[in-house]
Parts: structure tokens; C-alpha cells; sequence
């Protein structure tokens, strides 16, 4: 059975803290996702109004097979919100990856590649799931490496867009 989406979810490594997002978080991620240089990676890539990201919480707080984190750098006491990733769509042991996204200024550091490690390896152990796959645009060259780092295989590609998968 999978976790309720309570904030005893969470996990870490020495360096990261990943937990799931709450109400508070909301204006930050809208803030992250609606970035000029950086939506266009999405494939609904329209700006997100406030209104828009709070009938999207709404409806998300009843989906419970899709959780939505945030994870942070952790220094000294400090925990730095870093970025975004979630697994949703979870249908038994295969669930969907996505949504996912570094703060610009703390890109390329292996933080994204430490902290989904430590995302697949919690959602084999407590959520069961066997498979993770994701859905890439074939010119986001940085993803597609960083999510062949992690052991995603390409399966389906198509013009415009890859989905990669990887057994957990
Ligand atoms: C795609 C994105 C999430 C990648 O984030 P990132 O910060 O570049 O990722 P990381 O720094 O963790 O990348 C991992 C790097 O560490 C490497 N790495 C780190 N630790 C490693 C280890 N222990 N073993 C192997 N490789 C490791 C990876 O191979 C990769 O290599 P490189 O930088 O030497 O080329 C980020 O660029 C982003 O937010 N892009 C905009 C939004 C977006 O495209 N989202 C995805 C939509 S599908």
C-alpha cells in the first residue's frame, strides 16, 4: 500500500533533504517552474497563475498515487530548497517520473542525480515500485544525459519527445 501523503515523508541523504511539498510551498514552485529560461522544458509550458497552481493542489491533495517533492541541500542546519521532482501515476509497480526541475544557481552539481538516487531507492523499498519511466523532449540533451546517469534507457522514441525507463 502506498504511504499517506503526511509529512513523515520524507528521507535524506548526508547532503540532500527531500520531503513532500505542502501549501507553503506553492509560490516558490510556481515561481521555479514559471522561469523564463526554464518552462519551456515542459510539455505544458504556459505561464501557471496563482489560481491555476491552487486548483492544481487542490485536486492534488485527493490523488493518492501521486506525490510531489521538494528537496533541499543541507548545510550545517540549513536546508536550501534546491528543486522539484514527483512520481505520480503510480499503478502498482510502475510508476511515472517527472515534473522535475534544479534552481537554476545550483544546477550541475549532483545534487538533482544524489537526491533521485535516494527518490528511487525509497520508492522501491517502502512504495514498492518496481519501474520508473519518464517522458523527455529529444532536445533536452542535459535531462536525457542526467537520466541515462541514473540508469534510465531510452524505449519509445519518437520526434520530438523520448521515454526512458529504468528498473528500480
Ligand atoms: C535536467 C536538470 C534537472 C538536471 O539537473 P542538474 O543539476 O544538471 O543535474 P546534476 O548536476 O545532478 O547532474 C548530474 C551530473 O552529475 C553526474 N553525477 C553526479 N554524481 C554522480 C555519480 N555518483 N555517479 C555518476 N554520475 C554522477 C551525472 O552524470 C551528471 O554529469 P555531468 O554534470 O558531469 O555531465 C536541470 O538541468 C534542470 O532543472 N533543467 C530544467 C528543467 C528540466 O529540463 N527538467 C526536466 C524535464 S524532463
Amino acid at each position: 500500500m502506498l504511504p499517506e501523503k503526511t509529512a513523515d515523508v520524507q528521507f535524506f541523504t548526508d547532503r540532500v533533504h527531500i520531503r513532500l511539498i505542502t501549501e507553503n510551498d506553492l509560490e516558490l514552485l510556481r515561481f521555479w517552474r514559471n522561469d523564463e529560461t526554464t518552462r519551456h522544458f515542459f510539455f505544458n509550458s504556459a505561464i501557471i497563475s496563482n489560481e491555476q497552481q491552487i486548483i492544481w493542489y487542490n485536486a492534488y491533495k485527493r490523488w493518492n498515487n501521486d506525490y510531489q517533492f521538494i528537496f533541499s541541500l543541507r548545510k550545517n542546519d540549513e536546508l536550501i530548497p534546491a528543486g522539484t521532482f514527483a512520481l505520480y501515476n503510480i499503478q502498482g509497480k510502475v510508476a511515472e517520473f517527472g515534473r522535475a526541475l534544479v534552481v537554476k544557481q545550483l544546477r550541475r552539481k549532483g545534487i538533482f542525480f544524489e537526491a533521485c538516487k535516494c527518490l528511487f531507492e525509497t520508492a522501491k523499498k517502502h512504495f514498492l515500485i518496481e519501474r520508473v519511466f519518464l517522458e523527455v523532449y529529444s532536445s533536452n540533451g542535459r535531462a536525457i544525459h542526467v537520466y541515462q546517469a541514473l540508469g534510465f534507457i531510452p524505449s519509445e522514441p519518437s520526434e520530438s519527445k523520448i521515454k526512458m525507463e529504468k528498473t528500480l
